[in-house]
């Protein structure tokens, strides 16, 4: 039974679930981030029934996401949870980088309460628009009685933040979570759910206090690669890199080399894969570490907050 006595906060930070476009019949020449909490809220009628409360944090197309959005997502998002009377969060998110905001939150505070983010494929001008079905379902899980954790609810499937990535560039259903699976579905405001919570040892909010977040780039490895791009990027300053491996982490021999001797001078090398989904495991004679299940964007959150931890 949701609890109707604590409020549901909706966060906004623009996407496209704040989209609009001249045209309801465009998908794709809209304008991100255009609406306000407001409005998004205004557009699902049966929140007017539930306790929110509405702050927006931030308006931008999620390609454009920062570290400052972020530590402040994160300190509102602790804040608020603290509070008796908060039940959940939402967070109204752009899909580009909603699956590194989620991860990101995730490490930071693995929260005791539930934090669901909620964006959407198309804008609100259009035809078949997703956001306020997803905001909706975002809501239901944020008062869900025992919940915890961060996660995401799209075309009502849940993803925990530990697993979820955009799988498509296009299509309503564009989220999965590699092989973990969903956590569950909202069907009809009701949580099905089939496995656990998202868990893991937060790092907390005092890992943004030790400075600023390191520079950590993410290369790929390719047919035909080399060296250059590396040697420059440690020229340059980089403090880590996260190498998008084929299968199992392997590299070409070129950039490999190139990656060892970074690691040499004390830069962080991990390898991750381009494989959709899968671990990226260690074998013996391996010179670079493995990032096991993180997708290259986890691998670099993490890597990042490894780093800033000393
Ligand atoms: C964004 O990520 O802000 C734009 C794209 C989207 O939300 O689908």
């Amino acid at each position: 039974m949701q609890d109707s006595t604590r409020s549901v906060a909706v966060l906004a930070t623009g996407g496209t679930i704040a989209g609009t476009a001249a045209d309801p019949g465009d998908n794709i020449g809209y304008t991100a981030a255009q609406l306000g909490v407001k409005a998004l809220v205004e557009a699902v009628p049966a929140l007017r029934e539930v306790p929110l409360l509405t702050e927006q944090v931030a308006q931008l197309d999620s390609k454009d996401m920062d570290f400052a959005v972020w530590a402040t997502l994160a300190r509102r998002v602790a804040e608020l949870l603290a509070r008796q009377d908060i039940a959940g969060v939402v967070i109204t998110h752009g899909t580009d980088t909603l699956e590194e905001t989620a991860y990101a939150l995730q490490r930071l505070l693995a929260p005791a309460k539930p934090v669901v983010l909620s964006a959407a494929m198309r804008p609100a001008t259009a035809l078949l628009r997703d956001g306020p079905q997803n905001l909706l379902d975002a809501v239901t899980l944020a008062r869900e009685p025992g919940a915890r954790g961060v996660m995401a609810v799209l075309a009502g499937t849940v993803h925990s933040a530990l697993d979820v990535r955009k799988v498509h560039s296009y299509r309503v259903d564009a989220f999965g979570s590699g092989d973990a699976g969903p956590l569950g579905y909202i069907e009809e405001g009701r949580l099905r759910r089939l496995r656990d919570w998202p868990m893991v040892d937060p790092l907390g909010l005092e890992a943004l206090e030790k400075g600023a977040w390191p520079w950590v780039e993410i290369v790929t490895s390719h047919a035909g690669a080399r060296p250059e791009g590396v040697h420059a990027l440690v020229k340059a300053g980089v403090k880590g890199l996260v190498v998008a491996g084929t299968g199992n982490g392997s590299l070409h021999h070129a950039l490999e080399a190139a990656l060892l001797e970074a690691q040499r001078a004390g830069v962080g090398v991990w390898r991750s894969t381009r494989c959709l989904a899968g671990p990226v495991q260690m074998k013996p004679g391996d010179g670079l570490p493995a990032a096991g299940t993180l997708t290259p964007v986890q691998a670099r959150i993490e890597l990042m907050l490894q780093l800033m931890r000393g």
